[in-house]
């Protein structure tokens, strides 16, 4: 059976990691537009630095919840018949024990250089005379992560995947943004069976078959442990 997962914030949620999509629209006080587009860097790349810095200084804060280490167990059960999809830009699923994970948006711990391109791993401060260990080039060097009007990573792989699974769930994300918001439409048009587990109603809600409504701290190791039960 081949299964294709895709995670949003909502699933480090119970870590302590905060949803984008708070009511006032604001992510942690800064305006999307500022933080998290190819624009507002160029317009203030100090404070977009400072926004990421302090994102990823705060990883060292959280910890893997059980839905993360669910979703390891079932890679350890399923190999490569898993792939497992994240918008998430932290390391959790790593942590929790994943050992493949398509970072679609991106990761706080990889930066790439506007200059020569290449993506390399970071961790601490970014700023904007951090210089690229590729070229040299100083303050050139920016966050790994897809901003709005970016090409999301590893589309391709994607899209094998999801044309060739058996089951397609996704959890913890309000499928606001495309094209992970796709992916459940894509999967059903070849036949797979689709799930949701989310503890709200989401504007992408009736395109799944199943709704697991909960936390996904709970609902994800139950929805594990009945699927390895039954194989
Ligand atoms: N368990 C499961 N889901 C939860 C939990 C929980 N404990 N708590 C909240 N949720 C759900 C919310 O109901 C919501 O549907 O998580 C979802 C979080 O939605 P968003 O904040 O919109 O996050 P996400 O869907 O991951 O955003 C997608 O948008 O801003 C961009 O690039 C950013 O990757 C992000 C993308």
């Amino acid at each position: 059976m081949k299964i294709v997962i895709l995670t949003g914030a909502g699933i480090s949620a119970e870590s302590g990691v905060p949803t984008f999509r708070a009511s006032d629209g604001l992510w942690e006080g800064h305006r999307i537009e500022d933080v998290a587009t190819p624009e507002g860097y160029e317009r203030n790349p100090g404070l977009v630095h400072e926004f990421y810095n302090m994102r990823r200084a705060h990883l060292h804060q959280v910890e893997p919840n059980p839905a993360h280490r669910a979703l390891a167990k079932l890679e350890q059960h399923l190999g490569n018949d898993l792939t497992l999809i994240t918008q998430n830009v932290d390391d959790l699923h790593e942590r929790g024990g994943s050992k493949r994970v398509l970072h679609m948006h991106g990761s706080l711990l990889r930066a790439t250089c506007t200059s020569c391109r290449e993506p390399f791993h970071w961790q601490g401060i970014m700023t904007v005379s951090s210089k690229c260990p590729f070229c040299k080039a100083m303050g050139l060097v920016r966050p790994a992560i897809v901003w709005f009007g970016e090409m999301p990573y590893h589309l391709e792989e994607i899209e094998a995947a999801l044309v060739a699974c058996d089951v397609f769930v996704s959890i913890g994300t309000s499928g606001a943004v495309y094209p992970a918001a796709g992916f459940v439409q894509i999967a059903h048009l070849q036949g797979a069976k689709t799930i949701e587990i989310n503890p709200n109603l989401t504007q992408n809600a009736h395109h799944f078959a199943e709704q697991i409504q909960g936390n996904a701290g709970t609902e994800v190791p139950r929805w594990v442990e009945e699927l390895l039960d039954q194989a």
